[in-house]
């Protein structure tokens, strides 16, 4: 039974101390845009590729497609998002902690960053004589149509706390005796692979009544179809209410693209709640209509018949559960949103896929199903977010500002253009029934929210420690996937654009940088990214080898998971012969082309470098590891030698005496770069320690230098980790030296928590998020800050790497 009572009686639904904590009328003091001009001379440099960018850019254009990377107008980051509402992998809606419904992802991996006016909770409050004293929105951002609908409360007065997945807000509504508390919950929950997937989040409302005489409360809650963009004038559209199982509601059907969707809007039924519906408004009204039956009655007039409506054009629609709330008393509501788009269509290749959560509820009219199952189970969701949370909300060694961003950085999961789908009836046939891929499906999110690129492993490569720490199934399957593209071969030409050379879009027997993008045909397309040559990359094998090494041993060191590393033992041996052809002075270490040939993708490297030479040693480690506990002893010995002489090689050419050099340039040689033991990071998230690879001693100093360079010297140590720093100065060889990176920061963080420097580890980290709460960042972290003003890539895979800070923290207290 639902507990009438405070609030806070019950700890797992009580509001955190922790999270993003604003007033409704807040206004951020810096503001950042992406219009970062580089200086002229590597404008001149880049001329070519600028000139190459524009033609691939109209040619998709005028092919009304998506390219995967808009320079031409990038998204200027919009300071007003909250916790985004939704489970994983079935499409997202935003919200803004001023009660936004923003930021649409209900287009597979297409974000539409409106904001809909429509999307509304109203409450109207009553007197003992039933006179309405009191009628408001309960959001206040400005809006500009349904212009009749009016917001009333004082913002400065009213509280959001964001700490994904979950939110609250809180209203002092006490000039009318009411204090009103709005909890957000979506199902989001670690390990859960039945629950997590769900489109659906509910609203938990507490109104107490604060003075002497009863009171009559109303929460209205309006929705629009569409996501508010030019194709919502369009198509056609039908509501209908429902009475199911515990709950009224009205459910709006309509088409996206060629996709049929429904969303359920719904209250639960309960004692003393009055439930009326709404089934059409029109939202380009001035919603008097609407606005005045709630004020008149506290209720949407009763329609003249329950049949369909059908409509042309946009459709809205409502719900309002209306309840006495005596003196002195708490009452509780309960109102959810769900939305159902079981099937995921590609524009090219037209591949139809089956998202996550039917496999539970069906792919035909299973709305009132998932909303009988919200209401029913959302409470143990809170639960076992609760539990999920608490251990580190409650452990006092950890600063306060790392306890909110652990878990609001997780939004990314859910929010990034995440899909989560079965394996199609054909794939089904042809794979092994032990494969992961069976049991939990196809798992993908963006590279970025602008960069709609499917799992880019370069980067996914950082980010994968959330997945891999919290859903390790999805982590498998991911890899599992990436393994067969290594395999995959797609003959068609395309013209890279840095140097605007002819190659083959994906050669066969190489680590792709993604699985495509979904303006095309992701899982199956892959390698969208148009910039370079990515089969010669020199990160992306090592990278491969290093996450199956981390998916196999990290959970437990002493018993790795066999079977998986036999699964991919032959796709990494494989990449790693192909890598040791580029050895090509036979030292053991692989060189770089003198191009960006890696994550960094305008960072030229030369030679041996300190970033792809260390990811390759730690990878020969990996191998020599792996070949050791399959038993495949000709292997280990194969790595082991190469590993020996390419360490030596290693020391020899790139240890400056206070840390690694950046590559072997003649010029460029020297800088500093903040990334520099990434290689030995990831054998520390494997839970193998080791001073074979890189020497203690070296590790150590390197940290030291890195961290009074990069970090200290570098904004006040403000910022995180500047990416290069060079003679004393920020590295301006390149436009990704200047930047800081925010997941390689926490990666940075993480490797010194690691090697026992845990507090210059939270000031690089805390000093960049610092910065970032200041420009209103949240929930829209991006990939780059530069030292002033600029920023690049909002809201972006990378930083979900601060998950390995709790990896980090969580070994040390082990040993
Ligand atoms: C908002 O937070 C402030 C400061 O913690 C608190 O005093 C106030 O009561 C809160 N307002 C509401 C509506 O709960
Ligand atoms: C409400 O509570 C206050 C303070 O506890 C008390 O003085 C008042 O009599 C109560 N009113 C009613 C109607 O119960
Ligand atoms: C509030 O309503 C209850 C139940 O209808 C009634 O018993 C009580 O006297 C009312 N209280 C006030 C303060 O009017
Ligand atoms: C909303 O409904 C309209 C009108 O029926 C329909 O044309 C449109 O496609 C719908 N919008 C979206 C985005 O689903
Ligand atoms: C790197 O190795 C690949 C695969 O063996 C080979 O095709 C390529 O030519 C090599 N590149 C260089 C520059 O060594
Ligand atoms: C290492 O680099 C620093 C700073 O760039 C430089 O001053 C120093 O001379 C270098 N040390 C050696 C041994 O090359
Ligand atoms: C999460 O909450 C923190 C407060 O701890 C806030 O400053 C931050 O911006 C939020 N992070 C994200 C990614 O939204």
């Amino acid at each position: 039974m639902h507990q009438e009572g405070s609030i806070n009686e019950n700890l797992s639904s009580s509001i955190p101390k922790y999270g993003l904590k604003l007033k409704l009328n807040h206004v951020y003091k810096e503001k950042r845009d992406q219009k970062y001009i580089p200086r002229l001379g590597i404008i001149l440099s880049m001329l070519p590729l600028i000139f190459r960018y524009l033609i691939y850019y109209l040619k998709f254009k005028w092919r009304g497609m998506k390219v995967v990377m808009d320079y031409v107008s990038p998204r200027e980051p919009q300071q007003i998002y909250g916790v985004p509402i939704g489970g994983i992998g079935s499409g997202t809606i935003g919200r803004g902690y001023r009660g936004e419904f923003c930021r649409f992802q209900l287009r597979p991996g297409i974000y539409e960053w409106n904001t809909v006016d429509a999307n509304q909770f109203i409450v109207t409050i009553k007197d003992e004589n039933g006179k309405t004293i009191f009628q408001s929105l309960l959001s206040t951002f400005p809006k500009s149509s349904l212009s009749s609908w009016k917001s009333r409360i004082d913002g400065s007065k009213c509280n959001y706390t964001g700490l994904y997945p979950r939110s609250w807000t809180e209203y002092d509504l006490s000039e009318y005796g009411i204090m009103l508390t709005c909890r957000q919950i979506s199902p989001v929950i670690p390990h859960d692979y039945v629950n997590s997937c769900l489109p659906a989040a509910v609203f938990a409302w507490t109104a107490k009544n604060v003075c002497n005489a009863n009171r009559t409360v109303t929460i209205a809650f309006t929705f629009k179809n569409g996501t508010g963009s030019v194709a919502d004038k369009k198509a056609t559209c039908s509501s209908k209410s429902f009475n199911y199982e515990n709950s009224e509601g009205v459910i709006l059907y309509n088409t996206l693209d060629s996709t049929q969707a429904a969303y359920a809007l719904s209250a639960l039924s309960k004692p003393g709640v009055s439930i009326s519906k709404c089934s059409y408004f029109d939202p380009k009204s001035d919603g008097s209509d609407v606005w005045s039956q709630l004020e008149l009655n506290g209720e949407f007039d009763r329609p003249k018949k329950n049949a369909q409506n059908h409509f042309f054009g946009e459709t809205a629609c409502g719900v309002a559960s209306k309840f006495a709330v005596n003196a002195n008393e708490t009452r509780r509501i309960e109102m959810s949103l769900v939305w159902d788009i079981p099937k995921v269509i590609f524009p090219v290749d037209q591949k139809t896929y089956k998202r996550y959560y039917t496999k539970h509820f069906g792919s035909e009219n299973s709305i009132l199903k998932l909303v009988s199952y919200a209401f029913d189970n959302y409470e143990s969701w809170e639960q076992k977010i609760y539990d999920w949370q608490k251990v580190v909300l409650d452990d006092s060694k950890l600063p306060d500002w790392y306890k909110g961003a652990l878990f609001n950085e997780t939004y990314y999961i859910s929010d990034g253009g995440t899909l989560w789908m079965l394996l199609g009836d054909e794939e089904l046939r042809t794979i092994p029934q032990n494969d992961p891929r069976v049991e939990y499906g196809r798992f993908a999110y963006l590279e970025g929210q602008e960069y709609i690129m499917y799992n880019s492993y370069d980067v996914h490569f950082y980010a994968s420690h959330a997945l891999h720490k919290n859903w390790p199934m999805l982590q498998r399957c991911l890899q599992y996937d990436l393994r067969d593209f290594v395999y995959l071969e797609i003959k068609s030409d395309v013209k890279e654009l840095y140097e605007g050379t002819i190659c083959e879009r994906k050669k066969s027997n190489s680590v792709p940088h993604d699985a495509g993008s979904p303006s095309e045909g992701p899982l199956t397309l892959i390698n969208a990214y148009p910039i370079h040559d990515v089969s010669s990359w020199r990160d992306l094998n090592s990278k491969f080898v290093l996450q199956t090494l981390r998916d196999a041993f990290a959970a437990s060191p002493q018993k790795p998971d066999i079977d998986f590393m036999k699964d991919m033992y032959d796709a990494c041996f494989m990449v790693m012969q192909k890598s040791i052809k580029n050895d090509t002075n036979a030292d053991g270490l692989i060189e770089n082309l003198g191009i960006p040939d890696q994550t960094y993708d305008s960072w030229v490297m030369s030679g041996v470098s300190a970033y792809c030479g260390g990811l390759w040693l730690a990878a020969l480690y990996g191998m020599s590891t792996m070949a050791e506990r399959l038993g495949k002893i000709d292997d280990k010995k194969l790595f082991e030698s190469i590993l020996n002489k390419a360490k030596a090689a290693f020391e020899k050419k790139m240890w400056n005496g206070s840390y690694y050099n950046f590559d072997c340039s003649t010029h460029h040689s020297k800088a500093i770069m903040a990334d520099q033991l990434c290689g030995h990071w990831y054998l520390m998230c494997s839970g193998i320690k080791t001073d074979i690879v890189f020497p203690e001693d070296h590790v150590k100093c390197a940290l030291k230098t890195v961290y009074k360079s990069n970090v200290q010297s570098f904004c006040d140590g403000n910022m995180g980790a500047v990416n290069g720093m060079i003679n004393g100065e920020v590295d301006t060889a390149s436009v990704q030296s200047l930047e800081a990176w925010t997941g390689v920061t926490y990666a940075l963080a993480s490797t010194m928590i690691y090697e026992g420097m845990v507090e210059e580890g939270f000031k690089t980290a805390g000093g960049m998020y610092n910065s970032m709460i200041r420009c209103g960042l949240a929930f829209d972290t991006p990939e780059a800050l530069y030292a002033e003003h600029h920023i690049r890539a909002v809201a972006y895979m990378r930083p979900l790497s601060i998950w390995s800070m709790q990896m980090a923290l969580e070994s040390s207290i082990n040993n």
